[in-house]
């Protein structure tokens, strides 16, 4: 499995802070964003990592990954999506290459998570899974994609930023794909906002019947927002303090 990171976009939300560099470098507690989804992957086991980066101050991640080898990653590459806002499909498909026909597993930027993924990644086989996680605020959940569970619990689908969320399951930034997702990225069309979505290769994987989702345990949230970027730092800084505690 190999591992992709999505940390292109413009980081809007989040002027005046991203007019300087690219959100996915702006601290959480103690080290740049984008270290959580590698530190993420790595505990995984992947370690052949794309960086997909965009905007003015692409250059930027290479002064602060390098090559990767002090945050353990053993191949570090780039992929520069040209259309910053283009949306997080459009900027996965620039992935194609580097996959070489593995399987994938697809973190974004500026999400972190405590979880442990392993055995998740171990077990996949084909098509793709999903990491959901309960949200108990319904204006929360209208920011995300949202599961669409039939009376069996069955998935049918997820649903782009709902007014009404049928669910209480948000679609988080990680996800596994086999080498066909390239194709159904391909099948997208751009959506309302001019973006081509990662919810509707989701969609197009559930329709086959081949999606499988888990549940996330642990810490998630991702940081696009002034509240989301203070939830973060509070819960690493936290988190840090009682490890040194204990
Ligand atoms: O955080 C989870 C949510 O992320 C999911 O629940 C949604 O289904 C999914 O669409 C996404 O929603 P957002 O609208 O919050 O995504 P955002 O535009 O903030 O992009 C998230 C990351 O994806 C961003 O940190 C970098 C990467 N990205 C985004 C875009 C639009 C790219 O690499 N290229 C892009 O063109």
């Amino acid at each position: 499995m190999k591992g992709v990171i999505l940390a292109g976009g413009l980081g809007t939300r989040l002027y005046p802070l991203t007019y300087a560099t690219n959100k996915h470098l702006l601290p959480i507690f103690d080290k740049p964003m984008i270290f959580y989804p590698i530190s993420t992957l790595i505990q995984a086991g992947i370690k052949e990592i794309l960086v997909v980066v965009s905007g003015p101050y692409a250059g930027h991640f290479i002064r602060v990954l390098k090559n990767g080898k002090e945050l353990g990653v053993d191949h570090l590459e780039f992929a520069y999506q040209e259309k910053p806002d283009g949306g997080i499909a459009d900027a996965l498909l620039l992935a194609e290459e580097f996959a070489d026909g593995r399987d994938i597993c697809v973190i974004l930027g500026d999400n972190t998570t405590d979880a442990k993924i392993k055995d998740s990644i171990d077990g996949f086989q084909d098509g793709a899974l999903l990491f959901f996680k309960k949200i108990e605020d319904p204006e929360s959940l209208r920011r995300f994609g949202v599961a669409v569970f039939d009376k069996d619990n069955k998935l049918l689908k997820i649903e782009e930023k709902p007014k009404n969320p049928q669910s209480q399951f948000a679609a988080t930034g990680l996800y596994v794909y086999d080498n066909k997702v390239f194709d159904y990225i391909r099948k997208c069309s751009p959506s309302w906002r001019q973006e081509i979505e990662i919810t509707d290769v989701n969609n197009h994987y559930i329709a086959r019947g081949k999606a499988n989702w888990t549940n996330l345990s642990g810490f998630w949230s991702d940081s696009g927002t002034f509240e989301t970027l203070y939830l973060a730092n509070s819960y690493w800084a936290k988190k840090h303090e009682d490890r040194q505690n204990s």
